[in-house]
């Protein structure tokens, strides 16, 4: 099994990485998981709450338990790990992170190139007529409704995350490909990789001659093709990069940036 050490030295070695995250990368900022044993998907099926269809059917059910979703991610902060990256992306060992998180806390704890392929609660778009509305807008309704509303049309507002059953953004999925096949580093943090098509992008890299590397808590399928897999949390392996890579520890460098 890797060490943050052997982490260190393949992010050297093969650098700057593009980073792939999932809902792992969140948990020690309080977010549960999805399929882990404590995850989200244990309490609740996600194709009552979390696809087009249920939205299209139900939208009060969706927005019954999205809009205690909201609540719960904005009360999250950045943890060591999102941190970690934000350093590293400074100091240009990572080149951008494709995350499949809507949570927003890559950028919150200062990641400039953050692709988010699974949307984000920036914006609630209208299927009825196109307009969109804003996250601060939508709070503000949420204080006396259940869901919003299009200030256009009335019709209820769509969280602006991919539910099971819709694309993923174009631009977001052909950029993140593009950045799995340049990439000679892929560093794969908190993600099952069982959720298609993100999780055909280790497979992108390793087809175009890079290397992968795993920090996860549990199994995932690339394991055997990881050319480092650390079975570690991501707050403390990544700020050990960090510190391995002679850029201080990150309680400093926040200081240093806050
Ligand atoms: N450090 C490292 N790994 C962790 C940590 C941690 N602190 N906490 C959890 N993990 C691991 C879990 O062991 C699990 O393997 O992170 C992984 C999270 O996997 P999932 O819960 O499947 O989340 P993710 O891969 O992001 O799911 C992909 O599925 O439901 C959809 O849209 C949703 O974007 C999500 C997609």
């Amino acid at each position: 099994m890797g060490t943050a050490a052997d982490l260190a030295a393949s992010v050297r070695e093969r650098g700057p990485a593009v980073v792939l995250t999932g809902a792992g990368m969140s948990t020690e900022s309080g977010i549960p998981d999805f399929r882990s044993a404590t995850g989200i998907w244990a309490e609740v099926d996600p194709f009552e709450v979390a696809s087009i269809d249920a939205f299209l059917r139900d939208p009060l059910r969706v927005w019954r338990w999205y809009g205690k979703r909201i609540g719960g991610l904005l009360a999250a902060a950045p943890n060591a790990g999102h941190e970690a990256l934000a350093a590293l992306e400074r100091a240009g060992h990572v080149r951008a992170v494709v995350t499949q998180n809507i949570d927003l806390l890559h950028t919150r704890a200062g990641s400039g190139d953050v692709v988010e392929v699974h949307g984000s609660i920036r914006r609630f778009p209208c299927l009825a007529c196109g307009a969109e509305e804003s996250l601060e807008a939508v709070l503000a309704q949420l204080e006396t409704r259940e869901a919003p509303l299009c200030p256009s049309c009335g019709a209820i507002l769509k969280p602006g995350v991919v539910m099971f059953g819709e694309l993923l953004p174009p631009a977001a999925m052909e950029r993140a490909e593009r950045l799995a096949r340049e990439t000679r580093l892929l560093l794969v943090v908190g993600s099952s990789l069982q959720v298609w098509p993100v999780a055909g992008l280790p497979g992108e890299t390793l087809r175009a001659g890079g290397a992968l590397a795993i920090v996860n808590l549990e199994e995932t399928p690339y394991d055997a093709e990881a050319a480092v897999l650390v079975r570690g949390p991501s707050g403390s392996m990544l700020a050990e990069v960090v510190r391995l890579l002679g850029l201080g520890s990150l309680r400093n460098d926040v200081t240093a940036s806050s």
